[in-house]
């Protein structure tokens, strides 16, 4: 901690310093820098890889370190505007035009203005993250031998292996493939199951990230309604009829936005009416990993009870974990898995070795277990106390389902309220919700809005953004402003 500040500090000065000499000029030695700021040689030399990094110094090993000379920049200069053009010209050759549109995605991974309480955030708070954890298991990895080598293209086999042991008894480590996350994974998936064009079923509401894959690889989602018990099996056998699509991409457990969990006498539906269609379960497991303390023994992945090959399943490990930790699986039986295994080595390669070996030893080791009971106990209190807080402050927007897992609710406007007022009014006000249009892939049911309860600091930001939210629902339907709103900071 100490030798972090140092380090910055020394940053600081030698980087007001640098003006003062003339652009490849020399700097003086460390060991200059050793004795003027006492410091220790390894807090001077990080800070100059600092600097370098920054483009400020440049370092010549054995000669020291320079001013960097500035670059001319050439930007300016030049004419993007053909771009534009360029960029959609060639859609008419198309069967369904490509639209890529990363809003869905960046709503969740954005960091709200300063000031601002996040109900948006589709991660854990870094409070909740294991931090420690992560980072000890990071420096293990890198001196495990081979670290930094090639890994097999698959994945490391003991990662593989554990993927395996959590999804049930019909997967082996065979089938399975290390991803980068669940987004890759679900690229890897619609791209290896469906040709431009077609169309794949989804479930309304569902996860804006995966429509924005369908529609960046030129698939055509269709909608079928999700109600408390998840997907509706009879909407589901029709849009397999009217459509013949051959993929439907689904969510049993805690599901995004609704939180519903697949009912048991819809899982063997789905998977029954899918094989009958010839058809393929994208089963995304994206928050297994987040049960609430009270959410009870879970239902296993759909996989566990695929015999035939009809499940292709998605899961991974940064929910539970950071969003940098971007490690996932696909696993899959049959020819499908070649066609997934080729498609992610052309898109990828592989997932970066010593970041496997990192999932390994973070898994491993005894901190996590603990790391995901604290998570558990965190994540009912949170979802409590938003809960609580709804119930006394914001009684008009009705919430339907209470999930016990995952990170967020999902809430109807009452009539007259709508999604984008009540999102500026927020944004005034202090706090920043996802709004419910993205989620769906045609026309909405109705106004709604997601609120995550994960990415603040606890259970006093949830009070105070509720408080904001009641603020900003009273000015969106035009009643009065209280007076707390004037002391929260005006953001925008
Ligand atoms: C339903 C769902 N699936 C998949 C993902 C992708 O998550 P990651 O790539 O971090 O594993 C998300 C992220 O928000 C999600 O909400």
């Amino acid at each position: 901690m100490k030798q972090s500040s140092s380090v910055a500090d020394l940053t600081d000065e030698l980087r007001k310093e640098v003006n003062r000499y003339s652009p490849g000029g020399k700097l003086p030695s460390s060991r200059a820098l050793v004795e003027r700021f006492r410091v220790s040689p390894v807090t001077v030399s990080r800070a100059l890889a600092q600097l370098a990094a920054e483009g400020l110094v440049v370092t010549r090993p054995g000669a020291g370190a320079y001013r960097a000379r500035p670059r001319t920049p050439l930007a300016a200069t030049g004419d993007t505007s053909w771009q534009e053009v360029a960029l959609s010209a060639d859609g008419a050759a198309d069967l369904v035009p490509r639209t890529v549109d990363a809003s869905g995605v960046t709503v969740c991974l954005a960091a709200p203005p300063p000031g601002v309480i996040e109900f948006s955030g589709g991660y854990p708070h870094p409070s909740l993250q294991p931090e420690k954890a992560m980072a000890a298991a990071l420096s293990r990895a890198g001196r495990r031998p081979g670290a930094w080598g090639r890994p097999p293209l698959d994945g490391l086999p003991e990662l593989r292996e554990w993927f395996a042991r959590g999804i049930g008894d019909t997967v082996t480590a065979a089938d399975v493939l290390i991803t980068s996350g669940g987004q890759s994974a679900l690229t890897t998936a619609l791209r290896a199951l469906a040709p431009p064009g077609a169309p794949v079923l989804v479930e309304s509401p569902t996860y804006p990230g995966m429509l924005a894959i369908a529609r960046a690889a030129g698939l055509r989602p269709v909608p079928v309604p999700v109600d408390r018990d998840g997907v509706r099996p009879d909407l589901l056998a029709d849009a397999f009829r009217a459509t013949g699509a051959r993929v439907f991409v689904c969510q049993p457990l805690f599901q995004n936005p609704t939180g519903a969990v697949l009912a048991a006498d819809r899982r063997p539906e789905v998977l029954r009416i899918a094989r009958e269609a010839g058809a393929f379960v994208v089963e995304d497991d994206f928050v297994r990993r987040l049960p609430h303390e009270d959410s009870g023994p879970l239902p296993r992945p759909l996989a566990a009870e695929d015999p035939d090959g009809v499940v292709v399943h998605v899961c991974s490990l940064t929910k539970a974990t950071s969003p940098s930790f971007r490690v996932g699986a696909l696993a899959a039986r049959g020819p499908v898995l070649e066609r997934l295994r080729a498609i992610q080595i052309v898109d990828t390669f592989f997932v970066p070795r010593p970041l496997q070996e990192a999932a390994l030893e973070l898994v491993g080791s005894p901190a996590w277990p603990r790391h995901q009971r604290t998570l558990s106990t965190e994540l009912r209190a949170r979802r409590d106390a938003m809960t609580a807080g709804l119930a006394l402050r914001l009684p008009e927007l009705a919430l339907p389902h209470i999930p016990s897992g995952g990170y967020h609710l999902w809430l109807r406007l009452p009539d007259g309220l709508d999604e984008p007022a009540l999102q500026s009014a927020a944004l005034r006000a202090g706090v920043a919700f996802t709004p419910g249009r993205p989620y769906f892939s045609a026309e909405p049911t109705a106004a709604h809005i997601r609120l995550s309860f994960a990415a603040v600091s606890g259970t006093e930001e949830i009070a105070e953004g509720l408080r904001r939210l009641r603020a900003a629902c009273d000015e969106a339907l035009g009643g009065p402003v209280p007076q707390f709103v004037r002391h929260t900071p005006a953001v925008l």
